[in-house]
């Protein structure tokens, strides 16, 4: 059994997605998302949002349009970890942290922030003219966003590959400042999609809003025939001979059709269907293809407060993680309570170490099993099921050894894992305070007495 793999990336939240955006970006995600292995944080970075624009009812839009296409692009929120960055406000507490660690002669070098510096001085300007505090931390927030979560993989695209480096060079020098031989944060490493779709629009250069040329994703089918009826051609009449190699109509027809329908459409093509045709096709294939997801979409939409509550329960998810990870954290840096708390820890270490004890039982199948039961009676962890009683004392013995615990908790549930094996589970917890009480209690109660 392998550990799975933590895949993070944020949306920012300015515009309307298009057709470009949603195959070379949403589908993909969705589609990772759906593998067993993955562990998928995809989040709407509405913080980051507020850098580039200063509308708010764009900023409100935005939002709203993003979270309903991924869900209309079949998004499993079940599955993965959905939420808003504005959400979980451990993010810019993270991010001050990470602030005081970060160089500041790092961020100097970031793309985003020189390329306006350059532009100033180019024209003239005060090279700081017009740059925001906001646009030179960008970066320590996006890492903030991603060490949070301890992401393995992140999904974007090449321009953001430096972001992603000047996160795991920050999370290192944190690391090596606070940890004491802990590694708190993972390096990340930025997943670059070579195979993915980048699609042309509507005048053959890449599909972007700042060339607008784009098809739109979700608007009535109408739109999408105007925009379709727009795609740039060249002058060959019906009847000859078309090329559909150098054909960005026929590249947006490959990204949504099967290999079958693509070798049709080619062979027809190549006999000389006629551009007008050509479009029709274009047309039938992205509204067979998206029709359905586009009724889902205006459906979502038009039900703003049952989208409030699935971000709302996204955010919920994501702060289990991320509350009592920021606690270590403000811990390290030493923001501690003055209610001396090594003291604390170490008398309620003594009477709980006394008192919690380990409960193996054998369950009819023959499977051995045990539970940790806390000082009051109360069951801490059930374990998995064993093969045969040995295994499982190996267990108990390993978990008391003092080593440190990986503890995974998701929605007001934790289990504990060995070796990237998941061997025993909590009880549900109504709440997420309850639940990190819990595995307060269970630290405690695994914790070797020192005496
Ligand atoms: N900066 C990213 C972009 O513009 C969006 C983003 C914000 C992000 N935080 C992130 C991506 C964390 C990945 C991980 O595309």
């Amino acid at each position: 059994m392998t550990t799975r793999t933590r895949i993070l990336t944020g949306i920012t939240t300015t515009g309307t997605p298009h057709l470009g955006n949603y195959a070379g970006a949403i589908r993909p995600a969705i589609l990772a998302s759906r593998d067993s292995n993955a562990d998928s944080f995809y989040f709407l970075a509405d913080y980051h949002a507020l850098i580039k624009c200063d509308d708010p009812l764009r900023i409100q839009r935005s939002r709203l349009e993003i979270a309903a296409t991924w869900l209309a692009g079949g998004l499993d929120v079940d599955r993965v970890t959905f939420y808003r960055q504005s959400d979980i406000p451990e993010i810019p507490e993270l991010t001050w942290l990470l602030t005081c660690v970060a160089a500041k002669g790092l961020l100097n070098r970031a793309h985003a922030y020189k390329a306006s510096v350059d532009k100033n001085v180019e024209g003239g300007e005060d090279p700081d003219a017009g740059i925001t505090m906001g646009l030179y931390s960008y970066p320590v927030l996006m890492a903030a966003d991603i060490l949070m979560f301890n992401a393995h993989q992140v999904p974007v695209g090449r321009d953001q590959i430096q972001h992603v480096e000047m996160a795991r060079d920050i999370g290192q020098r944190f690391n090596h400042l606070f940890g004491q031989g802990r590694e708190f944060f993972v390096m990340p490493e930025a997943l670059i999609e070579e195979s993915v779709a980048t699609l042309p629009g509507l005048d053959g250069r890449k599909m972007s809003k700042s060339y607008d040329n784009t098809i739109p994703l979700f608007s009535s089918a109408k739109e999408l025939k105007d925009a379709i009826s727009r795609i740039v051609t060249d002058s060959r009449a019906p009847g000859e001979a078309k090329d559909p190699d150098n054909s960005h109509l026929f590249t947006l027809f490959q990204a949504f059709s099967t290999q079958a329908q693509a070798a049709e459409f080619r062979g027809e093509l190549l006999a000389g269907l006629g551009w007008g045709e050509a479009k029709n096709r274009l047309f039938s294939l992205l509204d067979n293809e998206l029709g359905e997801a586009r009724e889902r979409y205006h459906e979502l939409i038009g039900r703003p407060s049952d989208l409030e509550d699935i971000l709302q329960a996204g955010a919920k998810k994501a702060r289990s993680v991320a509350t009592p990870f920021l606690g270590e954290l403000r811990e390290a840096v030493g923001l501690r309570s003055f209610v001396n708390p090594t003291q604390v820890a170490a008398t309620a270490k003594k009477k709980a170490a006394k008192a919690a004890r380990f409960v193996s039982f054998r369950e009819d199948d023959g499977s051995f099993r045990f539970r940790l039961l806390a000082a009051d009676g109360e069951q801490l962890l059930l374990s998995r099921h064993f093969a045969d009683g040995k295994t499982a004392g190996a267990v108990t013995k390993q978990l008391q050894s003092g080593q440190a615990l990986d503890i995974r908790s998701e929605a007001g549930r934790f289990s504990v894992w060995l070796e990237g094996e998941c061997v025993a589970d909590s009880a549900d917890f109504a709440d997420d305070a309850s639940c990190d009480a819990a595995i307060e209690a269970l630290r405690v109660a695994l914790t070797p007495a020192q005496d």
